[in-house]
């Protein structure tokens, strides 16, 4: 037997150095946590850029259709879904890829594109999954500094062109955790500056909250542009887990060949569908996000806090003593996001809820700094 301070020198070691600097991925606390660890009943959980107005009633039936069928595989190829998709993307079936998540889409856009020999590139604040799947692959990771809290594009075309290796950039538009917004002619300039043989990926995870930045005609102009979307968010279903990429032919015959088998759930695939045919509910879900984002902003003005203007359905708010704050609100059972992690210790990020809600949030902040009680 080693004694226990020695190094333990049969340890096996991980593929690349990078993965041991990859910190596990950190989710908002959960609401079952939350009422174990606090012992307090009416939580309010404003996150995870969930949606609080869960989804779409035509979910719930086209689940119950499925019941009877789960000792079935579900369909590899997604048919059904990808059928609405193209209609609604206005795409063939061939450019959809399917994923458990966005995430998982991310990911296999990693492996199947990036090598231990390659760079990604991507923005300070930008969402952490981009460093993180850069790493994983033992790449090397470059984080741009942002700009007002945005991408600085310029910066970032500079850092490609000085990185001759660069494989990918990641964008997210809205960004997450900044809820800032590129525009659509920044974005063309940004990709008609690249060498065509870097894949850039556009990461529309709330594109609902922002219709205006839909950039998926860039798909027409350049084949080295794929962007990436979610069902988690606008439509309720990150419980179920499913995203889709859209992309040139060439990008998904890679993808799919990365892609895991049956990789998105029964459950998923008929819930998405029918997510996605009810745009009414997501009209609603635009409209309430409209409205309560408008309202979060002036109680944060009159709290004379500091926020950053977001295009997204969360705000992120500038706090002295940020972690103790989040600390007192989890204790009243009001769950936000710190955003330590991102470098931003001195922010919190609010996702804006239903109208009950944001009053609690705003009630209990209010107490909170009014009562000194941190
Ligand atoms: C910008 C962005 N992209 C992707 C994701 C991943 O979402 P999911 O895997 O649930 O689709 C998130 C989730 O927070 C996000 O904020």
């Amino acid at each position: 037997m080693q004694p226990t301070s020695a190094p333990n020198t049969n340890m096996v070691s991980p593929a690349f150095d990078s993965i041991l600097d990859v910190a596990p991925y950190q989710t908002g606390k959960p609401i079952e946590e939350l009422t174990r660890e606090y012992e307090v009943q009416d939580v309010v959980k404003l996150a995870s850029n969930e949606s609080p107005m869960g989804c779409s009633p035509y979910v719930t039936l086209a689940i119950t259709e499925q019941l009877g069928q789960l000792s079935r595989y579900p369909d590899n190829d997604g048919y059904e879904l990808k059928q609405v998709l193209a209609d609604f993307t206005q795409m063939p079936i061939t450019a959809i890829t399917l994923g458990n998540g966005s995430n998982d889409l991310l990911s296999m856009l990693a492996r199947g594109f990036v090598s231990a020999q390659d760079a990604v590139v991507y923005s300070q604040y930008a969402f952490v999954m981009y460093g993180m799947v850069a790493k994983l692959q033992g790449a090397a990771a470059i984080e741009v500094p942002a700009q007002r809290f945005g991408h600085d594009l310029p910066a970032m075309l500079a850092a490609v062109k000085a990185n001759a290796n660069t494989k990918m950039v990641f964008i997210a538009n809205p960004n997450n955790p900044t809820g800032t917004l590129l525009t659509h002619q920044a974005l063309f300039d940004f990709v008609s500056a690249l060498p065509s043989s870097v894949l850039v990926v556009l990461d529309e995870a709330y594109i609902e909250y922002s219709p205006e930045s839909n950039n998926s005609s860039l798909l027409d102009d350049f084949d080295n542009v794929v962007i990436v979307r979610t069902f988690s968010k606008a439509y309720g279903l990150a419980g179920l887990r499913v995203g889709y990429a859209l992309s040139s032919d060439a990008v998904a015959t890679v993808l799919n060949r990365v892609r895991q088998p049956f990789n998105v759930n029964r459950l998923a695939l008929a819930a998405a569908r029918a997510a996605l045919l009810d745009q009414d509910f997501i009209k609603r879900a635009y409209q309430n996000n409209k409205e309560q984002m408008r309202w979060l902003e002036k109680q944060f003005d009159a709290l004379g806090l500091a926020f950053v203007r977001s295009s997204s359905n969360f705000i992120m708010v500038e706090i002295t003593d940020a972690l103790a704050i989040y600390h007192a609100l989890l204790e009243q059972g009001v769950i936000v996001r710190p955003l330590v992690s991102y470098g931003l210790a001195g922010w919190l990020r609010v996702t804006v809820g239903l109208p009950e809600d944001n009053l609690r949030l705003i009630d209990t902040l209010s107490y909170i700094l009014n009562n000194d009680s941190v």
